[in-house]
C-alpha cells in the first residue's frame, strides 16, 4: 500500500480465533502505537487463509511472509521484523516450511493410486500421518477433501482438485 511500509493481516476467523488470534491482534496493534510506528505499519484483521490448523497467522505485505502459531509472546520479534529487522523464521509458514512439508508428503500419497479412496482408508493414512479425525474436519471445510458416499453406500474421501494444485501432487 503507497502510504505503508507493512500491511499486517491478522486473521481471526474461528479457529484462528479459539488460539488467541483476538489477543494477538490487540496486542500487536498496541506495541505498533507504543514504538510509533503505527504510520508505517497497517494492522487488519482478515478472514480465513486455509491455514486454520497452524493458526494464529499472521501475513506481512509486501514481504510475501506468514507467521503461524503466532502467540502474544512472539509479538517482541515480529514487531522488530516490521521495523527493518529480520524474518522469524521459526514462525515462518510457507513452501518447504515443516507444516506445509508434512501436509505435502500426506497429499502425495493420498492421491495414490487416485485422489479417492474408501474413508477408513483415508483415516488411516491421516493418522499414519500424524494428524487426525479433527484435521480431516479442517481440511474438508477448506474444500481440501470431499466426503461422498459412493453407489454401494460406502462413504469415500476425495483429495480435490485444490489440494492438488496447492501442494503439486
Ligand atoms: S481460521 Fe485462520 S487460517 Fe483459517
Amino acid at each position: 500500500m503507497y502510504w505503508t511500509k507493512h500491511h499486517v493481516l491478522v486473521c481471526t476467523a474461528s479457529h484462528c480465533a479459539q488460539k488467541g488470534a483476538n489477543d494477538v491482534i490487540g496486542r500487536l496493534r498496541l506495541d505498533i502505537l507504543r514504538k510509533g510506528l503505527d504510520t508505517e505499519i497497517l494492522v487488519n484483521t482478515c478472514g480465513t487463509i486455509d491455514l486454520c490448523d497452524v493458526g494464529p497467522n499472521v501475513v506481512v505485505y509486501p514481504d510475501n511472509v506468514i507467521y503461524s502459531g503466532v502467540t502474544v509472546k512472539d509479538l517482541p520479534e515480529i514487531v522488530a521484523h516490521l521495523n527493518g529487522g529480520p524474518v522469524v523464521e521459526r514462525l515462518r509458514v510457507g513452501p518447504g516450511s515443516a507444516a506445509e512439508e508434512a501436509r505435502r508428503g500426506f497429499y502425495a500419497e493420498a492421491v495414490l493410486p487416485a485422489p479417492e479412496r474408501p474413508a477408513g482408508n483415508f483415516e488411516a493414512l491421516v493418522s499414519a500421518h500424524g494428524f487426525d479425525a479433527a484435521w480431516i474436519a479442517e481440511q474438508q471445510r477448506r474444500g481440501f477433501v470431499a466426503r461422498k458416499l459412493g453407489a454401494g453406500g460406502e462413504e469415500t474421501i476425495t483429495v480435490t482438485k485444490k489440494a492438488r494444485g496447492r501442494y503439486g501432487v
